[in-house]
């Protein structure tokens, strides 16, 4: 007996109304979407169902507004992008599974696409609430899940309804699954694991899973301190996890006993403070001085990582090499990106700020997948089970 994953293609979804969860959890700035990814990437399941002239009804949550209407967090800036990306109107309503919502899922007509309010507005979506999960069920005759980014939180949206109605991933949920399956069970080697970030504690987990099959590991950004700080180098005022320095220690022993390749920066951007950008000088890793703190990895470690980069068959990619939302501070993660999209193997890149660097250089599709889940994606690689994936597995013989 094995497992597979049921898809949209499983499904009679013709002029049936079809409620599909999507993770439309994107950033605004004064109203408006300013990351379409999110977005754009539904379109394939979206326009599959239109062709089908199956009646759609989306939902999403958007930020954590804690079962409180929030104004600044209504989908509504959401349907006007979706609305232009598709070329069609998007019927949104400001209600989730109230009278407004019930009639529009009841007047849509074949191939129409409509909008439900944020989920987490009602508190029972985070509860997984049962009678919250039947209401959502009875908008439709069939469910899709196409959010992988919110497959790790067992909500009504994502658990409960999928046990209520006929249902299966969509579209982006298959990609998504299959490439990280990939990367889970395949064999191509070299194996490259490139990880930053702030925090050791966000990636411990995926770096445990991952050691065995691992020929090379790549440490930048902040966690990346911690780790120099357990090899016994002084950082200044630089960001290190104290609690976390052991750990660093256990895992870089883990991994020589295993013969695996450790990189760690050997020269960092250094400043007197974050809002010094201007007062940035590039130092060799142990010339640190206590007034100062790193900000990005330097020139030499970006040129030492591309060149294992470039060896790779199968490479990893989460987390910036540096402090990206300060422009001063994004060389090591630009380069990384340009070394990871010129990479012949097959590449994966997942977290915010990573994909960001490689839309920012006009990469993005130099790379083999680029995964939309933040948390989901970090846990799927842990080797943790989702149950949002989980509830649309079947046994097959
Ligand atoms: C994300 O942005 O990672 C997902 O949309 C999940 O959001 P959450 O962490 O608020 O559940």
């Amino acid at each position: 007996m094995g497992k597979r994953l049921r898809t949209v293609r499983d499904l009679d979804v013709g002029e049936r109304r079809v409620l599909v969860r999507v993770d439309y959890n994107v950033p605004l700035e004064h109203g408006h979407v300013v990351d379409d990814t999110r977005i754009r990437e539904t379109l394939g399941t979206i326009e599959w169902l239109i062709e089908r002239r199956a009646r759609i009804i989306l939902c999403s949550h958007l930020g954590r507004p804690k079962g409180q209407v929030r104004e600044d967090l209504r989908l509504a800036p959401v349907a006007r992008t979706l609305s232009t990306l598709l070329g069609r109107s998007v019927h949104y309503v400001r209600d989730i599974v109230g009278p407004e919502a019930q009639e529009m899922a009841h007047r849509l007509q074949p191939g129409e696409v409509g909008l439900l309010e944020n989920l987490r507005f009602d508190p029972r979506e985070e509860a997984n609430d049962p009678v919250f999960a039947r209401e959502l069920a009875n908008l439709a005759e069939c469910y899709v899940n196409d959010a992988f980014g919110a497959a790790h939180r067992a909500h009504a949206s994502v658990v409960g309804v999928a046990q209520l109605l006929p249902s299966a991933a969509g579209l982006l949920m298959e990609r998504e699954v299959t490439a990280l399956d990939r990367v889970l069970h395949s064999s191509e080697r070299p194996f490259v694991l490139v990880l930053g970030g702030a925090k050791v504690s966000d990636k411990i987990g995926v770096i445990e899973n991952l050691l065995p099959r691992v020929d090379a590991l790549l440490l930048g950004g902040g966690m990346a301190n911690t780790f120099l700080k357990a090899r016994g180098y002084e950082l200044g005022r630089s960001l290190v996890e104290g609690d976390k320095v052991d750990e660093a220690r256990r895992v870089v022993a883990v991994a020589e006993q295993r013969g695996v390749r450790i990189e760690l920066p050997v020269d960092v951007v250094i400043a007197p403070s974050i809002d010094r950008p201007d007062a940035r000088q590039v130092v060799r890793v142990g010339e640190v001085p206590a007034d100062h703190a790193v900000f990005d990895i330097g020139p030499e470690t970006v040129r030492r990582f591309a060149e294992v980069i470039a060896t790779a068959k199968m490479l990893v990619w989460n987390g910036p090499m540096g402090v990206y939302e300060v422009p001063e501070f994004r060389a090591g993660t630009r380069g990384v990106a340009e070394a990871v999209a010129q990479c012949a193997g097959f590449t994966l890149v997942g977290g915010g700020d990573s994909v960001a660097a490689l839309r920012e250089l006009g990469l993005a599709d130099r790379v083999a997948h680029l995964s939309t889940g933040g948390g989901a994606t970090l846990e799927y690689l842990e080797g943790r089970e989702l149950p949002g994936v989980a509830v649309l597995m079947e046994e097959v013989p």
